[in-house]
């Protein structure tokens, strides 16, 4: 656990001070406050609109509206017919959507969140959205599990090179404390969060509707104008419907004249995955 960063290293931090257990006790206590700093070799560089149709809905809270922060001029849900349709026919998964509509939203040398960054595909979809030779892009992305977090390095170090594995950090942390790793002034674009547990994983660590919420409240302070809050929150396992409600909630309780706030569902598959979005304007 070195506290040594270099160019061939991918940052990690680690917890100390509080514990917080979910689930049960005998989990391994992540804490809420990040501190430690831990590196790992890395050795091998390589390489909505209005919407209905029938059985699906997309839901708009608000209308959204053209904005010179967003990527391509326009709407951040701009030229997502084909995704979205391979998602109402069970051909895309909610997390494909999501990517295609980060896509929209974010600009190379961003700063962005990974809230949840389990086994790291959606660290690494980040990552290629941000990266370029400036180098000024970062993709903050923490996991409660430190299983996650070595499962998001691994993937990094298998898929990118060591240039672009520095500009990932990754926190073992509870997401609620996110506001503490951006440096002031930073501006956020993307906050994502897949909620659940870790496939492959302890299903008994999953992430829990209070603190899903504190989350999400953090996020809100620090995504800027033209940036996007991303949730894909799975309905079919304990708690997720609960967790979802508060979801939308918070999505509804979204200023009018500042947010667009929309939800991707299947209505005739309860237990598909839900996608919300919340656009900054
Ligand atoms: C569905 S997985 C994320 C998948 C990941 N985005 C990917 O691309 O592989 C959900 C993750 O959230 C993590 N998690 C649960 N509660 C959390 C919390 N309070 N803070 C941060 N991560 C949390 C779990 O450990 C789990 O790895």
């Amino acid at each position: 656990m070195a506290s040594v960063m270099n160019s061939s290293h991918i940052r990690i931090r680690l917890q100390k001070n509080l514990k917080f257990f979910f689930f049960f006790s005998a989990l391994p206590p992540p804490s809420l406050f990040p501190s430690k700093l831990l590196s790992i070799p890395t050795t091998k560089p390589s390489n909505l609109a209005h919407f209905v149709a029938q059985n699906d809905i997309v839901t708009p809270v608000q209308t959204p509206h053209t904005n010179s922060s967003a990527k391509h001029n326009e709407s951040p849900f701009q030229g997502l017919e084909c995704v979205m349709a391979g998602y109402m026919f069970g051909k895309k998964k909610a997390t494909q959507v999501a990517q295609a509509v980060w896509k929209n939203v974010v600009r190379k040398g961003d700063t962005v969140i990974d809230a949840t960054c389990g086994n790291g595909y959606d660290t690494l979809a980040m990552l290629r959205l941000i990266a370029d030779d400036t180098r000024r892009g970062r993709v903050y992305a923490m996991d409660l599990q430190k299983d996650a977090i070595e499962s998001t390095s691994s993937l990094l170090e298998r898929s990118v090179s060591a240039d672009e594995r520095e500009l990932v950090e990754l926190y073992s942390m509870c997401h609620t404390k996110m506001e503490e790793l951006i440096p002031h002034g930073d501006v956020v674009r993307l906050v994502a969060f897949n909620l659940g547990y870790l496939p492959g994983g302890d299903k008994k660590i999953q992430t829990e509707s209070e603190t899903t919420l504190l989350a999400l409240q953090a996020a809100e302070r620090i995504v800027g104008r033209g940036g996007l809050i991303s949730i894909v929150a799975y309905v079919g396992h304990s708690g997720g419907r609960e967790e979802f409600e508060i979801v939308q909630s918070f999505a509804a309780g979204l200023a009018v004249d500042s947010w667009v706030c929309c939800k991707l569902q299947m209505l005739n598959r309860p237990f598909a995955p839900v996608l919300v979005l919340l656009y900054k304007k």
